[in-house]
């Protein structure tokens, strides 16, 4: 994993090479484009980290971390890291690996009032835990076929029904509260998958403000009147209609054709340019039962799993290679968000932290780039729009959030499964 670097370092070399080198220049105002000229004016100005930042980051960790000991912060905290991290997962592992850190603490945290023998507490929590952790794998079910900001919604309507679960219960907020709980969980996980642009988090954030000032001026209002009527729907019907809501929400999510996989049928520039890591030989593209392989004139066959064609099996790995795919494969879920956390807490910019390297390339638009360790992409967003990107890495899990980036941030992905020792491409 990289460790950001603080900004200033190699600033007076960055200075002194974009002197000697032109900008590169692309459209101003796309997301893709960059004016590494501006950039590097920009990087000259601001050499220290930038202190806001970095305490804002520090003020919102502490919150997340006090929310471990002090329940009422906790109840809204704990939903964010648990849809957060079931994301960073495949969902059964994080269904489990949720169920078990919440049987965990509440076996700490309610053992001592607790009535119970020693078994029935144990059986009953761990009960709890499982009915807790199920709104989250439905949501991650849901949120995964169909992204966006209606896909979330299964978060707060499987809350609230399995919040409503008589006696076993994992929430202690029950009806509206509990809605607001889970759907404010799945609107921060939201924003941060968007990267908080205000561009698209506008109107998702605006209708979930506008409901909040509903449902507490409502709640203001029935404490303020006491003629008022005492509920508009009970907390069990509303956990009734949420469960419905919940199946719909989830059904209409199937019938989505879930993210875009790459055709490599009709990549034929791409595969022109790969040879066998094995026999040097050129591939081509044959379809197989429904699923496309590459083939070598010679026979070796190399499949495409989730729109990546695997040069090298995994289970072929050994040494080190082995031991870093293991590492990769487990944190390839959130590597991407790690460092983003590490960049706030050092009051790094990440923008310009990657730019600072990236300048120095002189990567223009119209250039190929082929980057080895290719990892989730992240170089790839502050390359001058319109390069072609091909990634080549040895985990497989890694790819995959690598594609997930290159769909979220508008291009195509050309990334393969290959260690990098050895060429895949043609010399
Ligand atoms: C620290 S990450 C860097 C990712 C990316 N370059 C970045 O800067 O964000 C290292 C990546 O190297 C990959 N890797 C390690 N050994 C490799 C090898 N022999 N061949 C190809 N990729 C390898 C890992 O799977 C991992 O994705």
């Amino acid at each position: 994993m990289y460790t950001p670097r603080s900004p200033e370092r190699g600033d007076a070399q960055r200075r002194s090479r974009s002197r000697k080198s032109p900008g590169i220049s692309g459209e101003v105002g796309h997301s893709r484009a960059r004016d590494y000229g501006t950039d590097n004016r920009a990087m000259s100005a601001k050499t220290s980290p930038n202190r806001l930042l970095q305490l804002t980051a520090f003020a919102i960790t502490g919150v997340f971390v006090l929310g471990f000991v002090y329940a009422p912060v906790g109840v809204w905290t704990g939903p964010i890291l648990a849809a957060w991290f079931i994301g960073t997962q495949k969902a059964w592992r994080g269904f489990l690996w949720l169920a078990g850190i919440g049987f965990v603490l509440n076996l700490v945290s309610n053992w001592r009032g607790s009535p119970l023998t020693g078994f029935e507490f144990a059986g009953r929590t761990m009960l709890s835990a499982l009915i807790g952790a199920l709104p989250f794998v439905l949501y991650r079910l849901s949120s995964q076929r169909q992204p966006g900001f209606l896909a979330i919604l299964s978060l707060p309507l499987w809350g609230t029904a399995f919040a409503g679960v008589p006696y076993f219960a994992a929430s202690p907020r029950t009806g509206a509260i509990s809605f607001l709980v889970y759907w404010f969980a799945a609107v921060i996980n939201w924003m941060w998958n968007q990267e908080f642009r205000a561009k698209k988090i506008a109107t998702g954030t605006s209708i979930f403000g506008g409901v909040c000032v509903l449902v507490f001026g409502y709640g203001f209002y029935l404490e303020t009147h006491s003629a008022a009527p005492v509920a508009l729907v009970t907390n069990p019907a509303l956990a009734w209609m949420c469960f419905a809501g919940g199946l719909v929400l989830s059904a209409w999510s199937l019938t989505q054709p879930g993210a875009r996989r790459e055709v490599w049928a009709n990549k034929t520039e791409t595969v022109a340019l790969l040879r066998s890591p094995y026999s040097g030989d050129s591939l081509q593209v044959v379809t197989d039962d429904g699923h496309e392989v590459l083939v070598s004139p010679s026979g070796e066959r190399f499949p495409v799993r989730n729109g990546i064609p695997i040069l090298l099996e995994a289970e072929k790995l050994t040494g080190s290679n082995q031991k870093y795919n293991h590492l990769y494969e487990t944190i390839g879920g959130f590597y991407d968000d790690t460092q983003r956390v590490v960049c706030g807490l050092r009051g790094i910019n990440p923008e310009q932290y990657f730019l600072s390297y990236l300048r120095l390339l002189e990567i223009s638009p119209g250039d190929s780039v082929l980057e080895t360790s290719v990892g989730t992409g992240l170089n790839f967003k502050y390359l001058p729009h319109g390069v072609r990107l091909f990634g080549l890495d040895l985990s497989a899990e890694m790819l995959a959030r690598c594609q997930e980036n290159l769909r979220r941030w508008g291009d195509a992905c050309r990334s393969f499964s290959r260690k990098c020792r050895g060429s895949a491409f043609r010399q």
